[in-house]
């Protein structure tokens, strides 16, 4: 089975071709990161306009690196949900369209789903373990943090266990990089530069959520960031931008990791999945793996392709779909929220 993914929820335009067992074909991203660094944000209105120029082309070449036709695809894939309404409509549009004219199922997939179910993605000449169901996914990236128990890798099988409150870990990184004046993206600039920090060099106290909480609370560390540039002014050389770079990001790998052990201990269970733009942090990562390894825990951590933003993750949730002779043609509505139930709701504390 041959399922072509298209993304277009957010700021990457994406198209891949995958098989019903994870094998990567092909994988096309083009990023707007371009069009909109000049605003430090994603602009809704410009990512649709850009998603319309590129979608075509894009798609294009991920039939064309996989050496297949649109006639070779068993069915087609696409994120609808949660994303920009605009950006969506372009991808959801599209693939209706090509499912209307090739006569083929199309299934609309929730972007959460994607990032959950990406770990199983196989990827020619990159070395990557997949992990066994049930597992606790730790899902960070640029619009959502949560913590979900997953057994099985459909939407029935996938249940949030805590999430954040105020802001995700990729807005969290964002914001401090535009606070620094490092532009858009944060999450790699910083990355890049805490390498050669020290971490202790400033003081970012731990958000308040209690210990054993599973909700997450970022917005609290980034103004702990903010006080310290207002107090002491901006650094004044890349190494004072480094230490405090570097101590920011211990703050948030640190919270991430240890909430994440907390839900496994608690779910009783040993495998920990990472997901999402934020899990392409090398301190994150290994901090992960290394906590992991110290409690016999199994770390899956996804190769930085399947863990940003791609279609091959939104064609592998497809697959599940697919294969069981589901089709959504012509009746797939984007929304700007995920289907997943939430048990924390953002600004709100937890449910109930
Ligand atoms: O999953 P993703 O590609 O798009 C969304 O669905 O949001 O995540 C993008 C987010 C951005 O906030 C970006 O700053 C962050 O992931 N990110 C990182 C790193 N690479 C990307 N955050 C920390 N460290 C990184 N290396
Ligand atoms: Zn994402």
């Amino acid at each position: 089975m041959l399922v072509l993914g298209i993304e277009t929820s957010c700021d990457e335009t994406a198209a891949a071709v995958v098989d019903e067992r994870g094998g990567v074909l092909s994988d096309v991203v083009h990023s707007q990161i371009a069009v909109h660094a000049p605003y430090g944000g994603v602009v809704p209105e410009l990512a649709s306009r850009d998603h319309l120029r590129n979608a075509e082309p894009v798609i294009a070449r991920a039939l064309g690196d996989a050496g297949v036709r649109l006639a070779d695809i068993d069915g087609l894939a696409v994120t609808c949900r949660p994303g920009l309404t605009g950006a969506l409509l372009v991808g959801v549009q599209l693939a209706e369209g090509l499912s209307w004219a090739a006569g083929k199922p199309v299934v609309g997939v929730d972007h959460l789903v994607g990032h959950i179910v990406a770990a199983f993605l196989s990827r020619p000449g990159v070395a990557s373990s997949v992990p066994e169901l049930p597992f606790v996914a730790l899902i960070a990236s640029g619009g959502h943090t949560a913590l979900y128990r997953v057994d099985s890798l459909e939407l029935a099988g996938v249940r949030e266990l805590g999430g954040t409150r105020d802001d995700a870990a990729g807005e969290a990184f964002d914001k401090v990089a535009k606070l620094l004046g490092l532009g858009y993206p944060g999450g790699p600039v910083i990355d890049r530069l805490a390498k050669n920090g020290d971490p202790s060099r400033v003081a970012i106290p731990a958000p308040m959520p209690e210990r054993d909480s599973l909700e997450f609370s970022f917005s609290g560390i980034k103004t702990s960031v903010a006080r310290f540039v207002e107090k002491n002014g901006a650094p004044a050389d890349v190494a004072a931008l480094s230490d405090l770079c570097a101590s920011f990001q211990r703050r948030m790998v640190d919270v991430l990791v240890k909430k994440t052990i907390v839900a496994a201990r608690r779910e009783r269970i040993s495998t920990i999945v990472l997901g999402g733009g934020v899990a392409a942090n090398r301190e994150l990562r290994e901090a992960m793996s290394h906590a992991c390894a110290l409690r016999e825990l199994r770390a899956v951590v996804p190769p930085l392709s399947s863990c940003t933003d791609n279609a091959a993750m939104i064609a592998f949730a497809g697959v599940q779909r697919l294969a069981k002779g589901e089709n959504d043609a012509g009746r797939i509505e984007v929304s700007p929220t995920t289907s997943l139930p939430r048990v924390t709701r953002k600004g709100r504390g937890r449910r109930g």
